[in-house]
């Protein structure tokens, strides 16, 4: 059989990707200082947009409490719809399908900004444990934002279950201390994680619904594959459509890695082994051929490239003038 490269489309869920190139989110701080879409943040996706299978936008926050920056996107409230609209209907001018990415800070929401205690799912230093009913609630909030994203006309979202924000702290045994139902097994520590995507499922509908999957903390102690792996199926079983590989507790650019294009693309091929959904690679993507080749080789369905199109807005056009010219 004849496997794709990058130039080919993909269909998920009846929607069309002209290619197989993602742009992943990644936070502009370009908002208002209330989380509002600007002209700056709206011409910023605009120049990248044109080329691309799929943009997901940058961390919004779906309660204030969970803010990390300064100048982050919200979905917390209806005021922030307009501008939201705005940001969709001006990517969906370039053909290219476009996903809001949901996020709560957890424990490292900026009290600075938030005005608040950061919460997680066990104390430490300066951060409170999350009462049961707190977590139901945040469950609920994930769900209003990602409705906000729907009517603001997005085509799905993606719920951010990386980089050690709060759904990544409840995964992680590095973070979450509880001895409730929320803590202790595999089983447990992947609750909230999977409540989230269920009411945000009800809400997305039809449309597309991404998970950020924090797969590895690289510490001995902490989330590895294996674990993730079992994850990624129950994710797959609650209805997610696409599983967007990245980084757990270390982050999205670890420096131990840096130096390797495609870091994180052995955990998603981990993950492509254990789910019959599309799986997005990522990690120094800078050279078209490289990318080309993972979708060839079959090691994931959708390549995401972030610094390179931060750096360079025409990346993916370039990219795709290359290929096509050999
Ligand atoms: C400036 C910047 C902001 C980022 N913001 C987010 C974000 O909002 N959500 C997220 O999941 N990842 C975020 N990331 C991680 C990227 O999506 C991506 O996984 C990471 O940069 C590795 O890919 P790359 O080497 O192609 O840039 C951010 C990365 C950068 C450089």
């Amino acid at each position: 059989m004849q496997l794709a490269g990058i130039l080919e489309p993909l269909e998920v869920k009846g929607l069309e990707f002209k290619n197989r190139i993602v742009m992943p989110p990644m936070y502009t701080g370009l908002a208002t200082s209330e989380g509002a879409v600007t002209e700056e943040l709206l011409e910023h996706y605009v120049q990248r947009s044109r080329a691309l299978g799929l943009i997901i936008i940058e961390h919004s926050f779906v309660v204030r409490e969970g803010r990390l920056g300064q100048r982050q996107l919200g979905c917390d409230n209806d005021s922030s719809i307009t501008g939201l609209e705005r940001l969709s209907s001006s990517i969906h001018a370039s053909g290219v399908p476009v996903v809001l990415q949901i996020n709560h800070a957890g424990r490292s929401a900026d009290p600075n900004i938030t005005g608040s205690q950061p919460v997680g799912p066990s104390p430490n230093g300066t951060v409170r444990e999350l009462k049961v009913d707190e977590i139901k609630k945040i469950v609920r909030r994930f769900a209003e934002g990602a409705e906000r994203a729907m009517r603001a006309g997005f085509d799905g979202a993606e719920i951010h279950g990386a980089h050690g924000f709060l759904l990544n702290q409840f995964l992680s045994p590095l973070t979450n201390h509880r001895t409730d139902q929320y803590g202790g097994s595999l089983e447990n520590r992947i609750r909230f994680p999977l409540e989230v995507v269920e009411e945000v499922r009800a809400k997305v509908g039809g449309r597309l619904l991404l998970y950020r999957l924090g797969s590895d903390d690289l510490d001995p102690q902490g989330i590895h594959i294996k674990q993730s792996q079992k994850f990624a199926v129950k994710l797959e079983e609650a209805g997610i459509d696409i599983i967007d590989v990245s980084g757990g507790l270390c982050g999205s650019r670890p420096p131990e890695l840096q130096d390797v294009q495609g870091y994180f693309v052995p955990q998603a091929q981990k993950i492509k082994e254990v789910v019959e959904v599309p799986v997005i690679g990522v990690g120094g993507i800078e050279d078209p051929e490289y990318a080309d080749e993972l979708i060839l080789e079959g090691k994931v369905d959708l390549v995401a490239v972030g610094r390179s199109l931060f750096k360079d807005s025409e990346w993916a056009k370039k990219a795709i003038q290359k290929l096509r010219g050999r």
